[in-house]
């Protein structure tokens, strides 16, 4: 079945070629047609061919659907009582991930799936159409797989990050965690797993242990993806780069050498401002890495500790206001570059070929996202070319 979309008082396509010849590809008075779940067609509305259905977006922006590259949806309980702390002074250390292992550990696969399905409708609700999503709140070989199993029904993205910090039952041992990460955890989880990730840093794991995941993943088929530069500098950027990982993410502190290695190579810098609003800490500085030529992407780490948001448009705000990103390259970050994050050739963008991912915007144009910050401008999504509240 085949839809035109016409009356889209501005589109963007993110192809350069296409339009305005910003890296955005804005088309103004535009049409796209989709033929079942790809984009068939995308030019001026006088010029569209027929389709066996019309939408009219009168006027409305119409932009790709966002791409979240970075979240963690499996787990159980809420830390509000620690973010009210913060907000009366006290630092975020990685230590409160164990209060979340905990809940999670007690928690049944059907309270684990539920809470998924509900932050998979928040973001849908809120425009992504692609997301990713880690373990790492389960820590036992068994409590890392059902993660998986269970964030498998809901994306392909799935990421093992058993190696998220030590669990306190390995403390005082924590090179056998690591050989469990390395061995049998691995051997669980790959079956289940798109990527793996570590956390590299200090009060997590170190480089050498990172180095030491991230390669058994590899050779397990897994591709890499970095938790890295979020509490201070260190060298898990570095080690990103050199592994040729598809990301590596939070990028707050960064060395010289770090953002040259991110400039130069093919790991996308994600950026991640709902971290830093939500534990109170020194903005990334998007616009540092942008200027180097670094490929960039924006995600909500969407997570109940450090990010509890599932609004990728509150982090675009967050973007241009606190870290240096123009709307235009914010929008582009939050969708192009996530899914250079994700390598998905096929989401990202509105050309003929690609996934029929679109948001419609209750807005004239894509600035409105960073213009109107916290307001709600998703007026509709289509996911593979079908209205979204059809598919619920
Ligand atoms: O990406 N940095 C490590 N992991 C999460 C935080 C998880 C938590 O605090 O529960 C993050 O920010
Ligand atoms: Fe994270």
């Amino acid at each position: 079945m085949s839809v035109l979309h016409t009356g889209i008082g501005e589109l963007v396509t993110n192809d350069p070629a296409i339009g305005d010849g910003s890296v955005l590809g804005l088309l103004h008075d535009a049409a796209l047609v989709t033929d079942g779940d790809r984009v068939a067609w995308v030019g001026p509305a006088a010029r569209a061919p027929a389709a066996d259905h019309r939408v009219d977006h009168e006027g409305d922006a119409v932009v790709p659907g966002f791409v979240d590259s970075h979240a963690h949806l499996v787990f159980a309980g809420e830390r509000s009582a620690e973010f009210a702390a913060r907000a009366s002074g006290r630092p975020y250390t990685a230590g409160g991930i164990r209060t979340t292992v905990a809940a999670t550990r007690a928690a049944s696969d059907e309270a684990l799936a539920a809470g998924v399905a509900s932050l998979a409708r928040e973001l849908l609700a809120a425009g992504v159409t692609t997301f990713e999503t880690k373990s790492g709140y389960g820590l036992t070989v068994d409590d890392e797989r059902r993660a998986l199993e269970i964030a498998g029904r809901f994306t392909p993205e799935t990421t093992y990050l058993g190696a998220h910090v030590v669990p306190a039952e390995y403390a005082d041992h924590r090179a056998d965690y690591v050989d469990l990460v390395c061995g049998p955890m691995l051997d669980a989880c790959a079956p289940h797993a798109r990527w793996v990730d570590v956390f590299c840093e200090t009060g997590a794991f170190d480089v050498d242990e990172a180095r030491a995941v991230l390669e058994a993943g590899r050779d397990r088929g897994l591709g890499m993806r970095v938790h890295a530069g979020q509490l201070g500098q260190g060298e898990g950027v570095r080690l990103a780069v050199d592994l040729g990982a598809a990301a590596v993410d939070h990028c707050t502190y960064l060395s010289d050498d770090d953002v040259e290695g991110l400039a130069a190579g093919p790991t996308v810098a994600t950026l991640l401002p709902g971290v830093e609003f939500s534990t109170r800490t020194a903005w990334a500085d998007g616009r540092r890495l942008l200027d180097a030529g670094a490929m960039v992407a924006l995600a909500t780490d969407c997570n109940p500790g450090s990010s509890y948001t599932s609004n990728i448009a509150f982090c675009l705000a967050l973007a241009v206001r606190h870290q240096g990103l123009t709307p235009a390259e914010a929008l582009h970050a939050a969708t192009a570059g996530g899914a250079a994050a994700l390598r998905r050739p096929d989401v990202g963008s509105l050309v003929p070929g690609a996934r029929a991912d679109l948001v419609r915007l209750a807005a004239p144009s894509y600035v409105h996202l960073a213009y109107r910050p916290g307001v709600p401008l998703v007026r509709e999504v289509w996911r593979g070319g079908v209205p979204s509240e059809e598919e619920r």
